[in-house]
This record gives C-alpha cells, sequence and structure tokens, in this order.
C-alpha cells in the first residue's frame, strides 16, 4: 500500500513540476499575449474544438477570426500553445522582411525525419550558408534546361486526359500531382520514377504517405508527441517508407558523384560543370559540384536538400497547377484570353516545340497563375517563430512566440483585392508589385521561396499545354471546392472539371 502511495505521490509531483516548468518557460509569452485580441477558449483546449473535423476547419476559422478581431489575432491551441495570426498589412512586412525572425515554428518539426535539415527546416548559419549556395542553382540558364522536362511531363499528362475526352467531371488534381511529382524528380535527381506511368511505384507511394502522415501529426495531438507516436501503426509506416525515401535518395547520390568523378577525370567535365552547360544537370550535380566552408557538401547534407525539393517542389506546383486549371474552366472569358495568347504564339499547333523565350512571352498566362494563387495560395500559412525579444512599433515580442502568417486571409483582404472572391486576372494589371507583402504565395524577404521562378514556369508550361489541348468547361453536375489546409492547399472533394476537345 505504502509503494503504492509512495509512487502516486513521486507521479504528481514530476506532473505538478512538469506544468510548473512549462509554465515559466511560457510566462512571458503569455504576458505578451494578454493584451491581444482573440476569440474566447474554454479550458484547457483554448480554441482547439474550432478546428474540428481535421483540417477542414482550420481556413474557415482563421478567416473568420481575421474578420471577427483584425490582422493581429491571438489563437490558443491546448493548455500552452499560443499563436499569432498574421494578416495585417504593417506587422507582415515587419516579419517577412526581418532578417531576426527567420527561424520556422515547432510545426515544421514532423518534417524533419524526412528532410532533415535542409533549406525549408534549417535554422541560423547552416541556413545562411545553404541557401547562398542553393540561390545560384535557379540561375535562369539551368532553369532554361527544364523546360524539356516540364514538356514531356505534360505531353504523358496531356495523353493521360485524353482518355477522360468528353467526360463532363473529371477530378485533375491526382493526373497533375503525378506530373509534378516526374518533373522534380528528374530536375532534383536526374532520374526518372515514372509516376504517371507507374503509380504503384514503392517511391511513389512513400511520397504520398509522408505527405499525409505529416499533416495527420501536426493535427492529432497523440500522434504530434515523440514519444506516444512510436506507438502508432503510423509510425512504422513512416519507418518503412523513410526507408525507402532515403535509399533511392542515397543511391542516385552515390551513383552521380561516381560519374562525375569519372567525367571529371576523363576531361569530359570542362564541356559540362559551368554555367556556361553543354550538358544538363539536376539540382544534384549542382549541389556535388558545391562547397561550404571550403569543402564539398556531405552525402547527409545532400540528401537533405535534394529531398527538400522532392517535398517542397511537387504538391506546391500541382495545387498551383489544378487550381488554375480550375479557374479557368470556370471563367470562359480568361480563358479565351489565355487560349488567344497561344494562338497568336504558336498558331493552332497543339504540341509546338516551346522555348524559355515563348514561357516568358505567355504574359496573360501569368496574370491568370498569379489571380489563381492569389485565391488559392498553395501554402494558405506558413509559420516563423521568434528565437530573441525583437520589436514592432513600441510592443515587445519575446523570445518564442509562434507567428503564422495568413496569406489566405490577406490575399482576401478587399482592402487590398477589391472583390476580393472574384477571379480577375485583370487586377494583376495595376497592383503587380506595389504591395509586396499583400501578395505572398511565395512568402518574401529573406526566407521567401527560393524555387519560385521555377515553379512559374513549370506552371505556364503545364496549364499552356493544357489549354492547347482542351477546351476547359465547369464540371456538370455543378461542382464546388472544399478547400482544405494540408501540407498544401487542396480540395477535399477534388478539383473537378469537364474536358472538351479543342478543336
Ligand atoms: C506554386 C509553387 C510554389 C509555391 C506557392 C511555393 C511557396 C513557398 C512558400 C510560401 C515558402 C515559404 C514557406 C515557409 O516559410 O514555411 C516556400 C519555401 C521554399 N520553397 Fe517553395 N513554393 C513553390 C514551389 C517550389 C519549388 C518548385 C521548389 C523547388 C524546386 C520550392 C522550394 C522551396 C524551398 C527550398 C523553400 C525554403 C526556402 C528557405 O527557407 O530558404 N518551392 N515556398
Amino acid at each position: 500500500m505504502n509503494v503504492i502511495l509512495e509512487f502516486f505521490s513521486a507521479f504528481v509531483v514530476i506532473v505538478v513540476f512538469c506544468w510548473w516548468y512549462a509554465f515559466l518557460k511560457q510566462y512571458k509569452v503569455s504576458k505578451f499575449f494578454k493584451n491581444i485580441p482573440g476569440p474566447p477558449g474554454i479550458p484547457l483546449l483554448g480554441n482547439a474544438l474550432d478546428f474540428k473535423s481535421k483540417t477542414k476547419g482550420v481556413l474557415n476559422a482563421f478567416l473568420k477570426y481575421a474578420g471577427n478581431y483584425g490582422g493581429i489575432v491571438k489563437i490558443q491551441i491546448g493548455p500552452f500553445r499560443k499563436l499569432l495570426l498574421i494578416s495585417d498589412y504593417k506587422f507582415l512586412e515587419f516579419v517577412l522582411s526581418s532578417t531576426k525572425i527567420i527561424n520556422k515554428s515547432q510545426n515544421y518539426k514532423n518534417m524533419l525525419p524526412w528532410l532533415g535539415t535542409g533549406l525549408l527546416t534549417s535554422e541560423g548559419i547552416k541556413w545562411k550558408k545553404h541557401r547562398r549556395i542553393i540561390t545560384p542553382t535557379f540561375h535562369f540558364k539551368i532553369l532554361e534546361q527544364f523546360i524539356n522536362s516540364f514538356d514531356a511531363a505534360g505531353d504523358v499528362m496531356v495523353e493521360k486526359l485524353k482518355k477522360h475526352l468528353g467526360c463532363l467531371s473529371v477530378d485533375i488534381y491526382p493526373f497533375v500531382t503525378l506530373c509534378a511529382l516526374d518533373i522534380i524528380c528528374e530536375t532534383a535527381m536526374g532520374t526518372t520514377i515514372n509516376a504517371q506511368r507507374n503509380e504503384e511505384s514503392e517511391y511513389v507511394q512513400s511520397v504520398k504517405e509522408m505527405g499525409r502522415i505529416i499533416i495527420e501529426r501536426a493535427l492529432v495531438p497523440h500522434k504530434n508527441n515523440e514519444f506516444l507516436f512510436r506507438f502508432t501503426k503510423d509510425y512504422q509506416i513512416q519507418k518503412k517508407a523513410l526507408n525507402i525515401l532515403h535509399e533511392y535518395t542515397n543511391n542516385v547520390i552515390n551513383k552521380r558523384r561516381e560519374e562525375l568523378l569519372k567525367e571529371y577525370s576523363s576531361k569530359q567535365r570542362e564541356n559540362s560543370v559551368d554555367m556556361g552547360i553543354k550538358k544538363k544537370m539536376a539540382f544534384l550535380d549542382l549541389l556535388l559540384q558545391a562547397t561550404v566552408d571550403d569543402r564539398p557538401l556531405t552525402n547527409e547534407e545532400i540528401r537533405e536538400e535534394v529531398d527538400t525539393f522532392m517535398f517542397e517542389g511537387h504538391d506546391t506546383t500541382a495545387s498551383g497547377i489544378s487550381f488554375a486549371l480550375y479557374s479557368l474552366a470556370n471563367n470562359p472569358e480568361a480563358q479565351e484570353k489565355a487560349y488567344e495568347e497561344q494562338v497568336a504564339l504558336f498558331g493552332k499547333e497543339k504540341n509546338p516545340t516551346v522555348t524559355y523565350g515563348d514561357l516568358q512571352e505567355m504574359k496573360y498566362l501569368e496574370l491568370v497563375i498569379k489571380e489563381a494563387l492569389r485565391l488559392y495560395p498553395s501554402v494558405p500559412f506558413y509559420a516563423r517563430e521568434t528565437n530573441q525579444e525583437v520589436k514592432f512599433g513600441g510592443t515587445k515580442i519575446p523570445k518564442g512566440v509562434n507567428i503564422t502568417i495568413f496569406a489566405y486571409g490577406i490575399h482576401r483582404d478587399p482592402k487590398y483585392f477589391p472583390d476580393p472572391e472574384k477571379f480577375d486576372p485583370s487586377r494583376f494589371e495595376t497592383i503587380d508589385g506595389k504591395l509586396p507583402y499583400a501578395y505572398i504565395p511565395f512568402s518574401a524577404g529573406p526566407r521567401n521561396c527560393i524555387g519560385q521562378k521555377f515553379a512559374m514556369l513549370e506552371l505556364k508550361s503545364t496549364i499552356s499545354k493544357v489549354i492547347r489541348n482542351f477546351k476547359l468547361a465547369p464540371a456538370s453536375p455543378h461542382h464546388s471546392l472544399k478547400l482544405v489546409a494540408e501540407t498544401v492547399l487542396k480540395s477535399d472533394n477534388g478539383v473537378r472539371l469537364a474536358l472538351m476537345e479543342r478543336k
């Protein structure tokens, strides 16, 4: 009996101690949040119930908070987790342009098992050094070589979509995702996984599983806990998926390293390495030749960066392409203008050879893509965490504050985008560039999306190919999107449209 009592007392002391420690750690943060307006929550859970049914509630709840409480809102999730949801222009400018608030929030920790500390998740000096060496890999001369990869993957997608010609309701999202996966695999690693023709491949399945597990862990409290996660089925699924993903990338790195060494020794390298490239290079090849602190990157460092490209560079573009096609299907005037631009460039040729220069000429399509990314930003919100005290105006923001940047919110603010629900590409003819922190699908400032030029080229290449080959129409029966914020913006009931023959 005594033993049980002692055990119970020790347990209570440990719980109280942990609670007290967490409380103290949060004291300054809690004090800061006291004066911030926000929705009233219930004890212990805070506002967590507003995000019911997994992802489905988050976007609507965030939008409602911004409407009711303004551009700087306090949200509480559970007893300790608080976040600052921002869609206020001045505050966004302050955060995004800051060189002090560049660390990512705790929300990104579930990506670490797959991505390690690649560019998206790394911090401090490692992030700075790697950002500096990776930036030149997005030089236009490198991007120019990827046009063929966009084109070839787009051709396969169009062939697959042709089987649904005349169909009044096709969910295009799965087609586009596999196409984007083929593109990123070829451009990041220089290999072909043929995701579009071999959907059941272990690699493709593992990418899907990891995307699902990352978001599931962010939303299901016991899976978010490192210790408890180990007892779930998803832990085993993740272990298997990580083995497959890491082994694949490691094998490709080793093979390419060997090939480069051979090329180097046989003097072929002189013709292919410099920026005046003759031979096609993947991002991986450039990373293999990069140096940091006068030493080459280790295999692990390279794997982290390549995996980060694989993760960040396919779901985002798939979301962007799908919602832009949906917008065109539902806005026949915009589609007609975009198609006329294609006819002006290539006549009625459905599969012309498209150059980098041609993609630059697709000015109207660029407006369409910008407007689609305004209404449907692939990453609807993203978060930073202060790692030191910073001052905004007269207010001190302590260390440890989660700042969630609500891009989806400011994109729909009528102050910056009149009649915000309307799809109107022409609005970017006049406002483009003038309000850099009101339009932030690629984030902004020092930690913005490094892949945005690549993304814009890929989107132009694939969308233009689809509209040259098909006339898009609204799905029948009528389809309304059910937007959900997963690792990227998706629609829970698919992205449906009708595919008609383009005569
Ligand atoms: C429509 C397509 C895309 C959109 C909307 C998009 C959006 C974003 C956003 C909002 C961020 C900031 C995320 C954050 O702060 O957590 C980001 C970061 C990043 N993106 Fe993209 N992205 C796209 C495509 C790509 C592509 C194609 C690549 C690579 C080939 C890429 C690579 C990255 C990387 C490496 C980062 C981290 C940069 C850093 O922290 O220094 N993205 N992207």
